[in-house]
């Protein structure tokens, strides 16, 4: 079976992970913590990085960091992971959905301008499956009304988005160094992994601080083991993020391998009827963090039968995801009641993705390729 991800890990995470291991420094104190936050600050365009243990608590971190109110308003994509949401309804805000782009499968940036209200404090963009979100709409929005931007690039390492297109000043600018605040995960089956692992990103020393305090259970720097608001123990260890600089260190090339794939995918898989590929709009360069494939309804299945037909072949995929506004754990809680986002819908139903981790061999793309245009072809006869 060729898996829909597996990490390729090098000598040099070995190095660094033995040092660790050799220097006793494994807990969240260390040499590396540092060096990590340092680097993707840097690589991304931010000032300051916070690691924390992975890419949900980032984002419960980085919401925390607003101190929003009950009442309060979030805009976020129907189709994201279940973290957005949660680290919304978690401080007692409200998130309110916009539906998707269906070229970017992104938040569309049009929905998220009719949905401001007097009760809009934030906007969260997804970058989906590698893809920038058209930022440009979102930044004037914030600017002009008083709004922070929570950009979730956990999807999304190394992507970069053409900013100011329109004006005289447009410059490529990385994801997760667009927004007020920025938040990754390292998880397995990210562009850069520490096994599990997260990080929050920021330019303001205050959000840093904050987030720094609220990932280590508040203590304060004047007294230990004195609280004046409650914080987690969301720290990252020295272990982990020895294998995060290691990988940083060839940032460049594991960019290129996932470009090369994805638009390997695209070269084979283009011109075959019934099937959406991923785009990249021209003020985009994506990294294809998954291949995603939206299947046509004349094809005759839904993405959980295509997904069956793939295994079949030895081909392992995984759905696309399902909105938060069809998530019973919302629902039950009064939220998006009859709210309908089509797009995402139609998605959510007809979409996968393909095996698109850094392993993938240029055998195992062919073979994945033609298992596709087998499926495809059958389905016909
Ligand atoms: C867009 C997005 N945000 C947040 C997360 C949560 O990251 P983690 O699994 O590290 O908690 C994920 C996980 O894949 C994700 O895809």
């Amino acid at each position: 079976m060729i898996p829909v991800n597996e990490p390729l890990l090098a000598a040099r995470e070995l190095e660094y992970v033995t040092e660790c291991v050799r220097t006793g420094w494994i807990s969240s104190a260390g040499r590396f913590i540092e060096e990590f936050e340092r680097r993707w600050a840097d690589y991304c365009g931010m000032k300051h990085g916070v690691a924390v243990s992975n890419g949900t608590t980032a984002l419960q971190v980085a919401v925390r960091c607003l101190d929003l109110q009950p009442g309060d308003e979030v805009i976020l994509p129907t189709f994201t992971i279940i973290s957005c949401a949660l680290a919304i309804v978690e401080t007692g805000a409200r998130p309110v959905l916009v539906d998707c782009d269906p070229r970017t499968w992104c938040m569309d940036v049009t929905q998220a301008a009719e949905r401001i209200t007097p009760r809009t404090r934030a906007i969260m963009p997804v970058h989906i499956y590698g893809h920038p979100v058209d930022m440009d709409p979102l930044l004037a929005l914030a600017e002009r009304h008083g709004l922070a931007i929570i950009e979730d690039a956990a999807e999304a390492h190394g992507a970069e988005y053409l900013a100011g297109r329109h004006g005289p000043h447009a410059a490529w600018r990385r994801c997760g160094g667009l927004g007020r605040l920025s938040t990754f995960s390292f998880y397995a089956n990210k562009l850069i992994t520490t096994g599990e692992g997260g990080m929050v990103l920021a330019d303001d020393d205050r959000y840093a601080e904050r987030a720094r305090g609220l990932r280590n259970l508040c203590f304060r720097p004047e007294r230990r083991f004195y609280h004046t608001e409650l914080g987690y123990n969301y720290r990252l260890t020295n272990l982990q993020a020895a294998l995060g600089v290691a990988q940083i260190e060839r940032m460049d090339q594991i960019v290129a391998r996932k470009r090369w794939l994805g638009q390997a995918y695209t070269e084979r898989l283009a011109g075959l009827p019934g099937l959406q590929l991923p785009v990249e709009e021209s003020w985009a360069r994506q990294v294809y963090w998954m291949y995603g494939l939206v299947l046509d309804e004349s094809a005759g299945m839904d993405a959980t039968e295509f997904g069956r037909r793939l295994r079949g072949l030895g081909v392992e995929t995984r759905p696309f995801f399902l909105g938060m506004h069809e998530q019973p754990v919302f629902l039950a809680r009064g939220l998006f009641q009859s709210e309908c986002y089509p797009v995402a819908e139609r998605i959510g139903r007809q979409g996968l993705y393909l095996p698109s981790g850094l392993a993938v061999t240029e055998a195992q793309l062919e073979q994945v390729c033609a298992a596709v245009r087998q499926v495809m072809t059958e389905r016909r006869t």
